[in-house]
């Protein structure tokens, strides 16, 4: 069976969803396929299943790509103010939750179904459950061997995602399409996604596992983020070491103040003065956590009353507490990352169209392509910008 359309996006996640949506819209055919058994598997689950569907503060700064300067263009002609439009208009109720990130207050549902009646309302007709054996062109026209038989198409959009969470459907398929028709691929890596330490250092904090420390500033290089981080039975997590996971790479360590806020040296030198007798871990529990402070005190060898303490000795606490130097072996992988680093380079597609410079009707949107945002919403501005600029030409 052969069957013709205008446009076939490959893909229902949050990208997919929005171009169909808009391709229909300006009365294309669309047909849009995905192999899993539901569409967006990913909204459904985000946000812990409130879906982050947008930040109030996104920029462009609020992205990793090897081309910075290519998600502009989508970011500002389709904004986040633009998508919180679409979601007043069909009266979800939100909220913002902090630094801009706004929040269903139901359900990450009420989301998946506006984007599910707006495809109905356009007619775009969506399949479940079909996948792809193969693609290809002659002249104009895609070919794309699927389930249901042969679909041809004038526009092919990719909207296939990333690599984290395999089990509930996320493949390489976008990058294999994209090199069969000549795309280079920036390396994948898993981002946004908990830090591993080695069995030395995790001798040591496994104790702290479950202990949140909030507000901590994580550094790599020069760029830091101040959120809270949790010690896990595994090394690391929370937001602010998601967020520098993104950064990070083999081997290389990160700094975590785990005290931003206050001078501990100084504070603890008065403190000498002032409470002499009282023993250090004590008087350190009065600025981060009980467990942190009789861990770091007791893994330095330090604990004293305080007349006892050399400067010396209060530098090294404070160095340990306001500028600890850890290098994690590894990530949790994609299993539990959040998004991908990489994907298709952008340097090949336009940044006004999302089309392929090398075959014309092809386009990538979302996940797939090397845009990769911050935690906190932008991951979706990104999968709805991107796929509505696609809509307005595919
Ligand atoms: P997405 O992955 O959503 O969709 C791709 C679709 O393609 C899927 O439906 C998949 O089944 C389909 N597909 C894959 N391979 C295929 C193939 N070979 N054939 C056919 N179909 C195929 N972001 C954010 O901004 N706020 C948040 O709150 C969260 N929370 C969050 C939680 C968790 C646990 C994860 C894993 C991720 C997030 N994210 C997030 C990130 C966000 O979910 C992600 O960036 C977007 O869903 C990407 O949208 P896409 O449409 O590009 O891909």
């Amino acid at each position: 069976m052969t069957e013709k359309t205008d446009v076939l996006v490959i893909g229902a996640g949050a990208a997919g969803m929005m171009c169909a949506i808009e391709a229909a819209r300006r009365d294309r055919r669309v047909m849009i396929i995905d192999h899993a058994e539901t569409p967006a598997e990913k909204i459904r689950i985000s946000g812990g299943g409130r879906c982050n569907f947008t930040n109030l503060h996104t920029t462009p700064e609020n992205f990793l790509s090897e081309n910075p300067h290519f998600c502009k263009s989508a970011l500002k002609r389709f904004t986040q103010h633009d998508f919180i439009k679409r979601v007043d208009a069909r009266r979800i109720p939100w909220h913002e939750k902090t630094l801009g990130q706004l929040f269903c207050d139901n359900s990450a549902k009420d989301i998946i179904d506006m984007l599910l009646d707006d495809m109905r309302a356009a007619k775009a007709a969506l399949f479940m459950e079909t996948s792809v054996s193969g693609i290809e062109k002659n002249g104009d026209v895609f070919h794309v061997t699927t389930d249901r038989g042969v679909i041809e198409c004038t526009s092919l959009v990719i909207a296939t995602g990333g690599l984290s969470i395999p089990k509930i459907g996320a493949t390489g398929f976008g990058y294999d399409v994209a090199r069969q028709f000549g795309h280079d691929i920036i390396p994948t890596r898993a981002a946004l996604v908990p830090l591993r330490f080695a069995q030395d250092i995790l001798t040591k904090t496994k104790e702290l596992s479950g202990l949140s420390v909030d507000p901590s500033a994580v550094s790599h290089g020069k760029t830091s983020f101040r959120e809270g981080m949790l010690f896990t039975h595994k090394g690391i997590s929370g937001p602010s070491i998601l967020q520098i996971s993104s950064y990070w790479q083999d081997g290389d360590d990160i700094v975590i103040n785990m005290l931003p806020d206050v001078d501990i040296y100084e504070e603890l030198r008065a403190r000498r003065q002032s409470q002499a007798k009282q023993m250090l871990h004590n008087v350190l529990a009065g600025f981060i956590p009980k467990r942190l402070a009789d861990q770091i005190t007791g893994e330095l060898g330090i604990d004293a009353p305080m007349a006892d303490l050399s400067d010396k000795k209060l530098r090294t606490l404070a160095d340990r507490v306001q500028a600890w130097h850890v290098t994690p072996t590894d990530s949790e992988g994609y299993r539990t990352a959040e998004v991908t680093r990489g994907g298709v380079d952008t340097r090949q597609l336009s940044s006004k169209t999302m089309e392929s410079q090398k075959t014309p009707g092809l386009y990538f949107i979302g996940e797939v392509v090397d845009v990769t945002g911050w935690l906190g919403g932008y991951n979706f501005q990104w999968a709805w910008s991107s796929g509505w600029v696609a809509g307005q030409y595919a």
